[in-house]
């Protein structure tokens, strides 16, 4: 998407000739980039504006996009929005005149989803221990499409309701895969998981970006996930297979 900076000029003529006196240039609005660090970025950020600024017409506003990075392997680190947001104080007072905007997505909402599900079954194959989870990269395609392991915590669960025995894990790694006929349909490789067994469960965190929106719902047919929204008070909404929003029960209530 977007237009190719080489054939900015026409664009810009074309809009401040005076032919069209009802369209207004109000600025230029990039992205350029995903996945960079704070200094990355405010390169990226200077190399927008510059370039808006040599077209030599006057603008209100230049949006230098998202692109704010989200480490999956080190879950608990940050981008540095402190260092970014001197960094484009120091920008913006270069050109006083000019409105900088930003539009981050991943950075802001992946930590505030997780895709969580249940193992089904612990199996051998070509001496590697593999758990299939109910679900997988048609749910959340994220780990596949970017190539990372998608971190995770396994949820122990005591019950096993079943009359044969519980497939458990016998080393300490387990590769997490899902149910799809293909060997692409893998969440996270080598998880240290000792004693893993079939009906524990599984929360993969950092799923709220890229996640249930960019995957391939329907290969398989496989049933959808439920969503479950909660608010900072645990209160939160639940959307049922029906798409009804209903409200959660209290804490308490459960
Ligand atoms: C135009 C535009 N702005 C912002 C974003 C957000 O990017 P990110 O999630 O990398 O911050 C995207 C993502 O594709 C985009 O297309």
């Amino acid at each position: 998407f977007g237009l190719d900076p080489t054939r900015a000029a026409p664009a810009v003529r074309a809009l401040t000739d005076g032919i069209h006196p009802h369209l207004e240039l109000r600025g230029v609005h990039a992205h350029l980039a995903s996945g960079l660090d704070a200094p990355e970025l405010l390169a990226v950020a200077r190399s927008i504006v510059t370039w808006a600024a040599e077209l030599g017409v006057g603008l209100f506003e230049v949006n230098v996009g998202g692109g704010m990075s989200v480490d999956y392997a080190r879950p608990e680190s940050r981008f540095d929005w402190a260092a970014y947001g001197e960094g484009l104080a120091r920008l913006s007072d270069t050109y006083p005149d000019l409105t900088l905007r930003v539009e981050p997505g991943r950075a802001l909402t992946a930590y505030c989803g997780w895709y969580a599900t249940e193992v089904l079954d612990v199996k051998h194959s070509h001496g590697e221990e593999f758990a299939v989870v109910r679900g997988g990269t048609h749910h959340l395609r994220t780990p596949a499409t970017k190539g990372h392991d998608q971190p995770c915590s396994v949820l122990p669960v005591d019950a096993w309701p079943h009359p044969w025995p519980r497939p458990s894990a016998a080393g300490d790694r387990v590769t997490l895969t899902g149910q799809l006929c293909t060997p692409k349909d893998v969440l996270s490789r080598h998880v240290p998981a000792p004693g893993l067994r079939a009906g524990d469960r599984v929360a993969f965190s950092l799923a709220g970006a890229y996640a249930w929106n960019i995957s391939h719902h329907d290969f398989l047919m496989h049933p959808r996930p439920g969503f479950h929204f909660l608010n900072h008070h645990e209160n939160g909404h639940t959307i049922g297979d029906d798409g009804e929003v209903r409200a959660a029960r209290p804490r308490g209530d459960r």
